[in-house]
């Protein structure tokens, strides 16, 4: 697999795993949320129907507390009684210290005279027959007004009763000032952006209101003023969801309006849903992060594994390419070397008859001396190849002795010094010293540099430098030994094929391509491996690795 084959197979695992954690995260998230959000509305809903109950208990009982107070008062005297000033006052006294919500009381004949009053203001001998009130209590028995102004010019209203003696009737009325009713309906308002009012049937306020509009005017919000029972309800007003419950008080004469805003209701849950948010954010970041994380640590693992496992393949093919190269090499070293003696004996024979006899005038001596000549060297090269195959194929056991590494490479540089000096060709050598010794056998480790150096000085040609140094590596357990040239380099094509039998770039004649299978081989043997590394006219790098042994 490529790198990029790599990075898909990485970014499938991540989307991957992202949709199957991060999807139902979501679900789960938004469908709480929903489930709590319906729940914490209706609850909403549900106190603020509770409230606006409560508080038409409230202005009910504080009206029938009124009329009953009246109506008692009423029936416990008579108007002969009543209508004496002094009487009045005695009896509004007492009223007074109970409960200050009268602000006067009355006494007014059939006709609509006022004959007695007991309170504040100058209106004894008023005649109330004109007022819609007197003719509405007159007809009811018992009356409360809208508010209005009066002859005061102050906003209240007006709750009378009729009490029918002898044959005549005659009202007790009394007077109630708003503030106090206002003061109970104000109760009601909640929050910052709350309000609660209470409108007429016309849908004219009958209290002051917070935002709504002013007393006796047009309130500012949906109109009320038809509705029947309790309702709560949101409604789009001014461009602004608004929750409003409104109820009917007073018998059915008013409709008590509380106006809440929703957003302030639901703070509590709109914070509740950021912490919501900013724990997914936290719980998916995370999630995120670990699954690159893993799956990076899965592609690298899977890449490490790749890779070992190549490594393995290659050099399992190599092992039995060796193997299979070893049996046949030394079948046919073994045949061609006894006709290669017979060869090189005849020649040198017939070399010797030609010194005996007088040929040395002969007009062919010249051509069979030459001809004997390149007998003998292609005999010599001949028994080159087959000498190394036959080492290659008898694969000797290597010995197991104590070896020093920086000994055998000094003692292997020897061999070729001459070699180098005469291409002027730098062999530089870095070995870290106190390197521990390896159980190997330093013939065939000989062997193994030699082949190396020599490919590399051959590399090289003439002008250049062979590096070799010596150290450790994976946790000391391996000597590695490294020789690098200067020479131009390995193709990457080439690469693969430089530790095959028989793969030589060289010349025919020149190269067998065995030197690298051979050193492949004995490597393989001292249970050690080699790599190579090079890039087309940047030198070559050989690495062999060997097992260290404790001294
Ligand atoms: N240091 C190097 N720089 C460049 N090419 C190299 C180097 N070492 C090896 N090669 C290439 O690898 C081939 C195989 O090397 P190997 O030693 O097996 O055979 P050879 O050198 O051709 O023949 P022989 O070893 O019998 O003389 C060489 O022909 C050469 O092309
Ligand atoms: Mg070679």
């Amino acid at each position: 697999m490529e790198e990029k084959d790599y990075s898909k197979l990485r970014g499938k695992i991540i989307v991957t795993t992202l949709c199957f954690s991060l999807i139902p995260l979501f679900a789960l998230g938004i469908s709480i949320y929903h489930q709590f959000s319906v729940s914490y509305t209706d609850r909403i809903m549900e106190d603020l129907r509770t409230m606006v109950e409560n508080r038409r208990s409230a202005i009910d009982l504080f009206f029938s507390e009124r009329v009953s107070q009246l109506t008692t008062l009423a029936y416990t005297h008579s108007f002969d009684q009543l209508k004496q000033e002094g009487y009045l006052d005695k009896v509004f006294d007492i009223i007074q210290t109970r409960s200050k919500a009268f602000v006067d009381l009355g006494v007014i004949d059939q006709e609509g005279n006022q004959v007695a009053y007991s309170g504040p203001y100058k209106l004894k001998g008023l005649n109330y027959k004109k007022e819609a009130w007197f003719a509405a209590v007159m007809s009811r028995g018992v009356y409360i007004s809208d508010v209005f102004m009066g002859f005061r010019k102050f906003p209240h209203f007006v709750i009378a009763v009729v009490r029918r003696e002898g044959g005549q009737s005659w009202i007790l009325r009394a007077t109630i000032d708003t503030y106090i009713f206002d003061a109970m309906v104000r109760a009601a308002q909640v929050g910052k952006e709350g309000d609660a009012f209470v409108v007429n049937r016309q849908d004219i306020l009958q209290t002051g209101s917070r935002f709504s509009g002013e007393l006796l005017g047009k309130p500012d919000c949906p109109d009320f003023s038809a509705s029947v029972g309790t309702s709560v309800e949101e409604i789009e007003w001014n461009g602004h969801k608004t929750l409003f419950a409104a109820t009917t008080i007073n018998n059915n004469k008013w409709v008590l309006v509380i106006k809440e805003d929703p957003e302030e209701a639901l703070t509590p849950l709109l914070r509740g849903r950021y912490i919501a948010i900013l724990i997914f954010i936290a719980g998916a970041s995370i999630i995120v992060l670990g699954t690159i994380l893993i799956a990076r640590a899965m592609t690298a693992r899977l890449i490490q594994a790749d890779r070992e496992k190549a490594t393995l393949d290659s050099s399992l093919v190599q092992s039995s390419k060796m193997a299979a190269l070893g049996k046949l090499a030394a079948g046919i070293a073994h045949e061609v070397n006894n006709p290669l003696a017979v060869i090189k004996e005849k020649a040198g024979w017939i070399k010797d008859l030609l010194e005996e006899e007088d040929v040395a005038n002969s007009e062919n001596y010249r051509e069979i001396e030459d001809a004997i000549a390149k007998i003998d060297q292609h005999v010599e090269r001949a028994k080159k190849v087959t000498h190394r195959l036959l080492g290659f194929g008898r694969r000797m056991e290597p010995l197991r002795e104590m070896v020093d590494i920086n000994k055998t490479l000094d003692e292997t540089i020897g061999f070729l010094e001459n070699e180098a000096r005469y291409r002027n060709i730098d062999i530089r050598t870095d070995y870290l010293e106190n390197l521990p010794v390896t159980r190997s056998d330093s013939t065939q480790l000989q062997q193994v540099f030699l082949n190396i150096i020599d490919n590399a000085i051959d590399a090289i040609g003439k002008n250049g430098e062979v590096k070799i140094k010596t150290g450790l590596v994976s946790n000391n357990s391996e000597i590695a030994i490294t020789i690098s040239d200067s020479g131009p380099g390995i193709p990457g094509e080439m690469l693969d094929r430089i530790f095959d039998p028989f793969f030589s770039t060289k010349k025919v004649g020149e190269g067998t391509g065995l030197g690298l299978a051979i050193t492949y081989s004995i490597i393989e043997k001292l249970g050690g491996r080699i790599t190579v590394e090079s890039e087309g006219g940047h030198g070559t790098t050989f690495m062999v690795y060997l097992p260290t042994q404790e001294r």
